[in-house]
């Protein structure tokens, strides 16, 4: 068979080779299209669009498959903690006893921010959001480490700003917190697990140490593990697209995290309990909800369905059901939101208009009742996805360079006005 295809226009004729991938995902050449043809092509949303070969993350969206580095995310969310999977998404493999222990001290070391930032926190008002304060705060990181705004992706000039990142993120989502409730900060406690230490920071009083129960620890490591990356989504593309400017790993990830805000992308985990608390507190029945949902004149979704790429159950989505039942029922705790949840699912995987658009929970569907079981503010959820995020976006940067790309420039087909003169302003 042919691994090449041949495209034909008008008078032009191209062959494009085809790109197999180590998963048989094939895709066809275009980079000399516009050169050999002046054609480009057009796929607004990107959905059929490769921007990248990548080594990280495997999806089958048909198949609900999900892989870092070629390990299931079952296997990792059962047998893993976050570090060791944030060791494996940046540096590619399962690290040894002492990779990782080394991995962990240098993160551990990295706890603490700059004093000097506390006055950049002081000067958020208390209602401002925390993706906007973390979005801002991570540039304002790389004043403070300006030696280390470089694309190097060996030794201490990339290892020191990815641990600087994934450590200090934590700290600086705590005190955006904190300061919003007018609450001191806390020191970090490096004798705690990356989540435990977390915990820590957001809800420890000066005199009363916050010491996290285990099951809610884990369940905080997991949700960490199952967001650590998801191949070419919409914010690990503006990580890209901004770094392939030659922009610093800080400035990059700063944009991931507004690009992550989004109600369509990493926000969705606070839209979900946003509508499950409408539907208890307000008596909606979700059957009248799920019919809302499904029309097209009503501004109502179903959030927490859908997704770009899967079309079929997101294993995430799997893996934080079966939590989110273990948790509740170890901390003691019923949630009327669960129910509803439950009773929306079930009818939305029964009801035509969602079979044939495919249309699964996604991984924010169960995410948000797990936070909220755990104790965190719901304006705080997409914080913890950006969180649990941090090492795929620093992955991709870091890939991108080792590739040396070219910056990323998209064309488009302009549709606007053709050359008119300029009217003078009497004549308007
Ligand atoms: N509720 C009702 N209808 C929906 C939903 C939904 N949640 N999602 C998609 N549809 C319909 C949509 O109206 C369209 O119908 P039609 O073909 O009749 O026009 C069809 O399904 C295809 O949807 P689409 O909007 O073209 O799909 P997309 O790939 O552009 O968007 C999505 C994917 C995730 C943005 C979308 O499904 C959505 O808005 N879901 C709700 C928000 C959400 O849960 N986002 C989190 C995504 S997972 C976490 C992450 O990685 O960010």
């Amino acid at each position: 068979m042919s691994d090449k295809a041949t495209l034909k226009y008008q008078d032009k004729e191209i062959e494009l080779d085809a790109i197999t991938g180590t998963e048989e995902e094939t895709g066809l050449d275009i980079t000399q299209l516009r050169a050999k043809t002046g054609l480009i092509t057009l796929d607004p949303g990107y959905a059929n669009t490769g921007s990248c070969t990548s080594d990280i993350t495997f999806i089958d969206g048909e198949k609900g498959i999900l892989r870092y580095r070629g390990y299931a995310i079952e296997e990792l969310a059962e047998k893993s903690t976050f570090m060791e999977t944030a060791y494996l998404v940046l540096y590619g493999e399962l690290p040894t006893t002492e990779q990782l222990a080394l991995f962990e001290k240098q993160i551990s070391d990295e706890s603490y921010l700059h004093y000097g930032m506390k006055g950049h926190f002081e000067g958020f008002p208390d209602k401002a959001p925390p993706m906007a304060v973390l979005s801002a705060m991570l540039n304002v990181l790389s004043c403070y480490n300006t030696d280390l705004l470089t694309t190097a992706t060996e030794g201490p000039k990339f290892t020191v700003p990815a641990a600087k990142i994934i450590s200090k993120v934590r700290a600086i989502a705590a005190w955006a917190y904190r300061t919003s409730q007018g609450k001191p900060f806390m020191p970090p406690r490096p004798d705690l697990s990356y989540s435990g230490n977390f915990l820590h920071l957001m809800f420890s009083q000066t005199f009363d140490m916050y010491e996290p129960h285990p099951d809610v620890e884990r369940a905080l490591d997991l949700f960490l593990i199952l967001h650590a990356d998801h191949e070419q989504n919409c914010s690990t593309s503006t990580v890209r697209m901004v770094g392939s400017s030659h922009a610093s790993m800080f400035s990059a990830v700063s944009a991931g995290v507004g690009a992550l805000w989004g109600p369509l992308h990493g926000g969705a985990n606070c839209e979900v309990i946003k509508m499950l608390t409408k539907i208890h507190e307000e008596g909606i029945k979700p059957r009248d909800f799920v019919e809302k949902a499904k029309d097209k004149n009503s501004p109502e979704k179903l959030m927490g369905f859908g997704h770009r790429v899967y079309k079929s159950f997101d294993p995430r989505a799997k893996i934080l059901k079966g939590q989110v039942d273990a948790v509740l029922k170890a901390l003691n705790i019923s949630d009327p939101l669960l129910d509803i949840a439950y009773e929306l699912e079930e009818m939305a995987r029964s009801e035509e208009y969602f079979i044939e658009r495919n249309l699964y929970p996604n991984v924010d569907f169960y995410s948000g009742i797990l936070l909220r079981a755990i104790g965190i503010p719901v304006n705080m959820f997409t914080v913890l996805f950006a969180i649990g995020r941090m090492p795929g976006w620093i992955a991709n940067w870091r890939e991108m360079h080792v590739q040396s790309l070219r910056i990323s420039r998209p064309r488009q087909i302009y549709t606007g006005a053709t050359l008119r003169d300029y009217t003078p302003m009497e004549q308007r």
